[in-house]
């Protein structure tokens, strides 16, 4: 096994809700998997140059398990498509260690924000704080209750008073109405969110109008935000390493134009959520199309994203 990355079998392959499937991960050998805190994910090599990232969704405090949850994406480049009709019961499988970008921090009042497959990490962090005794609530956003995953688990949990679920095909009393939840909270309560873009840039700009601290804003986005790339060109990247200057055409991405040259640039989810291929940049400017970076990292343009991010400049020189 190579450093970092763990061998693991499928215990248990379970259908959690419409298109979504969870899978149940156990350490190869039956040794325990190493510790993860809540919000933590692990990279799934789902096959040769096919990397996903999953949030683990069972209670932090287990080491006998991961759990993930994956929605079935008809938009999906073979992630979780593969995982649907590739990975069953039995199946070996490699993963990363666990890592994590989206991390509970200290709080006296949490809410935690689901919409529809953002939910995995956000249950995590429900167990973590109702294990702690925390003060919390969550909210979990979803098309429909046949499209909602882990309702069972969640109606059997301690928490489940804690707990609201939101439909979108429901009555309008049900939605969720996040001016008015902020209204009544009290200023110092730190909100989690993770979901798809749209969900993510509601909680947003409803915490903006209610000038919420940034600080206490925590968010992780689920899959990469649909960009116009109708007005895409093609511009020159230059290695300061070598010197040599590359083409990228309008629909081709840095990365692609890289491996074809035998340049390696490290990658995993080649969508720009999870910051592995992160490049210097020392001239010209980025176009950033990821999600991984902040604004404020994004506009001193020292650094970018080339599994999706262009230029604005006809050339960018890369410290590579
Ligand atoms: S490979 Fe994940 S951000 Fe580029």
């Amino acid at each position: 096994m190579s450093a970092g990355r763990l061998n693991v079998r499928v215990a248990r392959r379970t259908s959690e809700a419409e298109d979504i499937c969870s899978y149940e991960l156990v350490s190869a050998d039956g040794t325990p998997l190493p510790a993860f805190s809540a919000g933590s994910h692990i990279d799934v090599h789902i096959g040769p140059d096919l990397v996903r990232q999953y949030s683990l969704c069972n209670p932090p405090h287990e080491t006998h398990r991961y759990l993930i949850g994956v929605l079935r994406d008809p938009a999906s480049r073979g992630g979780s498509q593969g995982m649907h009709e590739k990975i069953h019961a039995g199946a070996a499988l490699t993963i990363s260690a666990p890592k994590n970008h989206f991390p509970l921090v200290e709080a006296q009042r949490s809410l935690l924000l689901a919409g529809g497959i953002g939910v995995t990490p956000v249950l995590a962090m429900a167990e973590a704080l109702s294990a702690q005794g925390a003060d919390f609530e969550m909210h979990y956003c979803a098309r429909s209750p046949e499209r909602a995953a882990f309702r069972e688990r969640i109606a059997a949990s301690p928490f489940a008073a804690q707990v609201h679920f939101h439909y979108d095909s429901g009555a309008a009393e049900q939605k969720l109405d996040l001016a008015a939840l902020l209204a009544g909270l009290d200023r110092d309560t730190h909100i989690y969110f993770c979901g798809p873009a749209g969900f993510i840039d509601y909680v947003k700009a409803t915490a903006a109008a209610r000038q919420w601290p940034q600080a206490q804003l925590h968010l992780e986005y689920f899959g990469a935000v649909a960009v116009d790339t109708g007005g895409d060109r093609a511009f020159e990247v230059r290695l300061s390493s070598t010197g040599a200057n590359y083409t990228v055409p309008a629909g081709v991405t840095v990365m692609q134009v890289l491996r074809e040259a035998g340049v390696f640039v490290a990658a995993s989810c080649e969508q720009g959520v999870c910051g592995t291929c992160l490049t210097r940049v020392l001239e010209g400017v980025p176009d950033h199309r990821d999600l991984y970076l902040t604004e404020e990292e994004q506009a001193a343009n020292n650094q970018f994203t080339p599994c999706c991010s262009r230029s604005k400049s006809p050339t960018l020189v890369l410290d590579l």
